[in-house]
């Protein structure tokens, strides 16, 4: 059992923010096989864990990666390039119970595993010091064909991770009115 308060952990969840600036500074290999197992340890429908984390971190590899996801031209995911490491989050296949269910459900469970998984790896960071920022903006073809990522595969996100640079800002959230109800819609 973890020895963190209530409030302690509401802190570290209120403290992550997305990070777009970082030191150019190495993340030691300790804390990024921590945050590895904090993705690989996340719950996943029927235990599925349809996931692979592909850990970029071979400099020129990693810029290329930071250029498949990043639009100069509109701004757009422009200091990806900054952080020391990407981790590529690969959609496997799943289970088939956690598959069959999810077609008579109506719900894709593996891209809700995948959701959790990467808050985790994103929460685990900030107790590590460390910051990152959750990428969906990318060019995915281009990013599986760097990365070897089989065609039927799909890329769905990736997280940069790094020593941010940037100061801490004030969360802006929609009111708790608007997002939580008791017993009813
Ligand atoms: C699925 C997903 C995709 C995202 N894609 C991007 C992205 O491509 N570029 C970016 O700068 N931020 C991206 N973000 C970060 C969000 O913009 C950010 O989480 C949101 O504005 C709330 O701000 P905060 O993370 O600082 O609390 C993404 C976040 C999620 C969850």
């Amino acid at each position: 059992m973890a020895n963190i308060t209530g409030k302690e952990m509401l802190e570290m969840i209120i403290s992550r923010q997305s990070e777009r600036s970082y030191y150019d500074r190495e993340i030691e290999k300790d804390k990024l096989e921590r945050i590895l197992e904090a993705g690989r340890m996340s719950p996943s429908a029927c235990n599925s864990q349809p996931w692979k984390f592909i850990v970029v971190n071979e400099p020129v590899l990693k810029n290329k990666i930071a250029v498949a996801a990043s639009a100069r031209e509109l701004g757009f995911n422009i200091f990806v390039d900054q952080a020391p490491v990407l981790l590529v989050v690969v959609r496997e296949k799943g289970k088939v119970i956690s598959r069959v269910g999810g077609t008579l459900k109506d719900k894709d469970y593996s891209l809700i595993d995948i959701g959790i998984a990467v808050e985790n790896i994103c929460l685990q960071s900030v107790a590590e010091g460390l910051g990152t920022c959750i990428i969906g903006w990318f060019n995915e073809r281009k990013v599986k064909e760097l990365l070897g990522v089989p065609e039927s595969k799909r890329a769905e996100l990736i997280i940069t991770l790094g020593y941010p640079s940037n100061p801490y800002r004030p969360k802006r959230r929609k009111n708790a009115e608007e997002v939580i109800s008791y017993n009813g819609y």
